[in-house]
């Protein structure tokens, strides 16, 4: 770690923004690369802002040994620049310069990951960087803001033996050979680009090659590169990328205009994935597929990330983001691409179910917590700390709802006149709607309201039938309550998508009084309360609401049980017909977690639903498997004002029992019935199947322990990572007696695969019980277990610490305390990942005053550590207010 880094950031703040003085029309580097010392040589031709011409030449760096520097051709002496913590500073130069410097960075102690560093052991690993946001300066000196673009030349010179692969963004110009073993490469991509989209690899890698042409005509030579052991799991992503080309073009007519596009896999990975310019850079969790070590939610995450990757090169790449307040621009655009083409290819319901399933455990829980942020920051310390659920999940929703406002052609319509304006720029968001608006000859500026208002707008719905008038009037009103730093809040456009039913299950027609308001399915709600008025009803229908979930907001409303069980049995858009299965879980669960007795209507209704589903032919099985799957305590708890971990535990726990139970039957006749319908193969038909199969399993293992036998002979037969981990995960959860045999059987069969392994240890971390902490604690010993790989602190400690509440909530205060220490031991090595971890304790002003202030008062001894990251230092920070 650099220690410059050890100290807290000053405030960024947006309003603040000044275009560079100075830019970088060339950047040429070369390397010598080599894991205990690398050389880096910088040439960069800088160019001053005439308006500007008092501005200070500063360069970006810092942990970097500077062995050289010049000026326009001349070494200059340390009284012509200075160093700082985090720059260099240039002194006297005006209008335009070149500047060379020479300097000494150490990949192999690069434990943060940001910057060049080594993925692997010493001899056997290989060399990768990682730039965005701000890993650039950790490799050389430069102007590192995305909103200073360049074209790059970047020659790679290694020992031939050792780096026998040198791979950098852009087309290969050149190569040859060097003395004592050495060679060299060249590329060049003329492209100008922000150096957060730089990259570089090299070492022993192999590659599955491919091609693609694409529709203007160009052949790119496609090539995902991966240790030789693993080659074959590249297959599945190679199908993917080849389906991204022809989806971007398809949809957004989005061709690839360079000759390469490479992706190289790598266990060392602190995010998911990087979009770099023609190097694509892959977390191994969502590049490696194949049936017997990935599962099938696996599969469609590769799907996804790789499209999400290939996908900024259009959304990211060719037009990028001014600063970093905007990235929503990049990302929220790019993941709502994402969903669409995971959409189109795989199941458009489930994927949304998932998506709608997160945001409300995640980014509602983030909006409500103080670490609560508009989609557009106005102000950051450490910019890691904002690739959040909210500039992502909630930036995804945004651009959701301005689909469905413009309309398919609509929007198509806005992004190419956003492409068209504005490729190869830097912009902001306002460009973006801008665009939109444009070329609908619409003014989207109220839109501005959810990028930068932070919390999650409450929507109240209330309706009234009239019987004579045979009309129904439907109020609906919006408020959003304050957050830190925002306590005005504005009404927001909300676009409500809806639909009408008889008691049925029939569409009754959408006939309103205010035409204009309603656009084919959907009412826009632009002010505080609007009150709406359906005619032509011959009796009183049940509504159904934000279908699709048109809007990201928490929908408040008089359920009723009857209408319920309508909707989930009969509503055709299948995301709502999930969404009713669910309301009535949660009202079945707010009624047991208050204790009431009596009557359980909603219960009731929930399980009969659920039983006539089961028995329905025609249901979707992905569809049907979510709708028999309880929401988890995380997302039961989040809307709630004070949150007891144990009592919500409780009640979920009789929850999902009473449904298990009730259906017991039921779920055995399907279970069987799927076993013999086969669920072989890949193709998302069979995935589906493979879902519901287990999902039966696993309410079956809850109700009673007779189950077990079937988990364990569903585990023997196991032909798919699916179907065994699924077992497994139903014998160590519901706390089987063969759960320890067959721990180690897995650990033993699994042992050298890492991607497996991690998920061993996020079925151990997740273990619904109090004693999973001390197994946890066990596992940090474990041979596979390393502190320094963030797949595995995902798996283990963040599995915990985000994914157990029952153990992190633990009243002894022990989960607290364990998670505590891991922070402070991983913020030594990669302060990123620890700053992740350390999000777990955002919620602690909404649980129960004993573990509100123990967990305070861990937050607050943790401050006081010695060296504590300027990472971690501002996610407490903001956390304790
Ligand atoms: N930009 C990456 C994405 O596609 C995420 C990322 C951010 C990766 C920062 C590495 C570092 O979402
Ligand atoms: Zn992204």
């Amino acid at each position: 770690m650099n220690p410059s880094d050890r100290q807290t950031h000053p405030l960024v703040r947006l309003r603040d923004y000044r275009a560079p003085a100075w830019r970088m029309e060339r950047v040429d580097l070369s390397f010598d690369l080599d894991a205990e010392q690398t050389l880096v040589e910088a040439r960069l031709e800088l160019r001053q802002d005439p308006e500007r011409p008092d501005a200070e030449l500063r360069l970006d760096g810092s942990a970097l040994d500077l062995l050289e520097i010049r000026l326009d051709g001349r070494d200059i002496g340390t009284d012509r620049y200075r160093i700082e913590a985090d720059g260099l500073v240039v002194c006297g130069v005006r209008g335009s310069a070149i500047l060379e410097t020479r300097s000494r960075i150490r990949p192999i102690a690069n434990t943060a990951m940001q910057g060049l560093y080594l993925s692997g052991a010493l001899e056997t690993g290989f060399l990768l960087s990682q730039c965005e946001a701000e890993g650039f300066r950790h490799i050389t000196w430069s102007i590192d803001r995305p909103d200073v673009l360049a074209p790059y030349t970047v020659t790679l010179r290694a020992d031939r033996e050792r780096y026998p692969v040198l791979l950098a963004g852009g087309g290969r110009e050149a190569a040859g050979e060097l003395d004592d073993g050495r060679h060299w490469v060249r590329y060049v991509d003329p492209q100008p680009k922000p150096s957060y989209l730089f990259a570089l690899v090299a070492g022993r890698l192999h590659s599955i090659e491919d091609a693609y042409t694409t529709a203007e005509g160009r052949r790119v030579r496609l090539a995902i590169w991966a240790e030789a052991a693993v080659l074959d799991r590249c297959r599945h992503a190679m199908d993917c990328l080849k389906a991204a080309f022809l989806w971007d073009e398809q949809t957004y007519g989005r061709s690839y205009r360079l000759d390469a596009f490479h992706i190289v896999a790598t266990h060392d990975f602190t995010m998911g994935a990087m979009e770099n310019t023609g190097l694509n850079i892959f977390n191994s969790k969502y590049l490696l597929a194949d049936p017997l070590h990935a599962t099938d939610d696996d599969f469609r995450h590769v799907l996804a990330v790789v499209g999400h990757e290939y996908f900024h090169n259009w959304t990211g790449n060719r037009v990028t983001c001014r600063d970093w307040f905007q990235l929503s621009l990049k990302e929220g655009l790019t993941v709502y691409r994402e969903q669409e083409f995971e959409s189109d290819l795989a199941s458009r319901t489930l994927r949304r179910i998932e998506d709608v399933r997160s945001l409300w455990r995640t980014q509602f829980a983030e909006d409500a917590g103080p670490l609560a942020h508009p989609v557009r920051p106005d102000q950051y310390r450490e910019i890691n700390n904002f690739y959040t659920t909210t500039v992502y999940d909630k930036g995804a929703e945004i651009v959701r709802m301005l689909a469905t406002l413009l309309g398919r052609e609509g929007f198509r319509r806005g992004m190419d006149l956003y492409f068209e304006r504005h490729d190869g720029s830097a912009v902001t968001v306002e460009d973006f709607l801008a665009a939109l608006g444009d070329a609908n000859a619409l003014d989207l500026g109220c839109w501005l309201g959810w990028y930068r208002q932070a919390g999650t707008p409450v929507l109240e719905a209330h309706s009234h039938y009239d019987a004579e008038r045979r009309c129904l009037e439907l109020t609906l009103r919006q408020h959003t309550a304050a957050t830190s730093g925002q306590s005005e809040k504005q009404p927001l456009p909300i676009p409500v998508a809806l639909a009408f039913f008889d008691q049925r299950g029939n569409r009754l027609p959408l006939q309103c009084d205010d035409a204009e308001r309603l656009r084919g399915d959907v009412l826009l709600l632009e002010e505080a309360e609007a009150t709406f008025r359906f005619t032509n009803l011959d009796s009183s229908p049940v509504t159904s609401l934000l279908r699709g979930y048109s809007a990201p907001v928490r929908l408040v409303t008089s359920f009723d049980a009857r209408g319920l069980a309508i909707l989930a049995s009969h509503e055709t858009d299948g995301f709502n017909r999930w969404q009713a299965a669910d309301a009535m879980a949660r009202q079945a669960f707010a009624q047991l977690l208050a204790g009431e007795r009596g009557g359980q209507p909603f219960l009731e209704a929930w399980i009969c639903s659920l039983r006539a589903s089961l028995a329905e032919s025609a249901i979707e099985p992905a569809t049907l498997a979510e709708m028999l799957t309880v929401a988890d305590l995380a997302a039961l708890a989040e809307p709630l004002a004070e949150i007891d971990p144990d009592a919500v535990f409780k009640a979920r726990l009789t929850l999902e029992t009473s449904l298990a139970r009730a259906l017991e039957p039921e779920l055995l006749e399907s279970y069987a019935a799927l076993a013999s319908a086969s669920a072989e193969g890949t193709e998302p038909a069979a995935q589906a199947r493979r879902r519901l199969r287990n999902r039966c399993l696993q309410l079956l293992c809850v109700v009673d322990r007779r189950h077990h036998v079937l988990a364990a002979a569903h585990y023997t037969r196991a032909s798919c990572l699916s179907d065994r981990l699924g077992a497994l995960t139903c014998i160590v959860h519901s706390a089987a007696s063969a759960a320890p045999a067959l721990l180690e059987e897995f650990a033993a069969a699994y042992r050298d695969d890492p991607t497996v392994m991690d998920k061993w240890f996020a079925v151990q971390a997740t273990m619904p019980s109090a004693a999973a902490l001390e197994r946890v604690c066990e596992l940090t010993g474990h041979p596979a277990f390393r502190w320094d790989n963030p797949n595995k602190v995902h798996a283990l400690l963040l599995g915990l610490a985000h994914r157990n509440p029952i153990v992190f909530h633990r009243l002894d205060g022990e989960g607290y305390r364990f998670t505590a220490a891991a922070i402070r031991k991983l913020d030594a090595i990669n302060p990123q990942v620890a700053a992740r971890l350390a999000t777990a304790f955002g919620g602690w002003q909404r649980m129960e005053p004993r573990r509100r202030a123990v967990m305070r008062e861990e937050m607050r001894r943790l401050r006081t550590a010695e060296n504590l990251s300027a990472d971690v230092a501002d996610i407490l920070g903001r956390s304790l207010g």
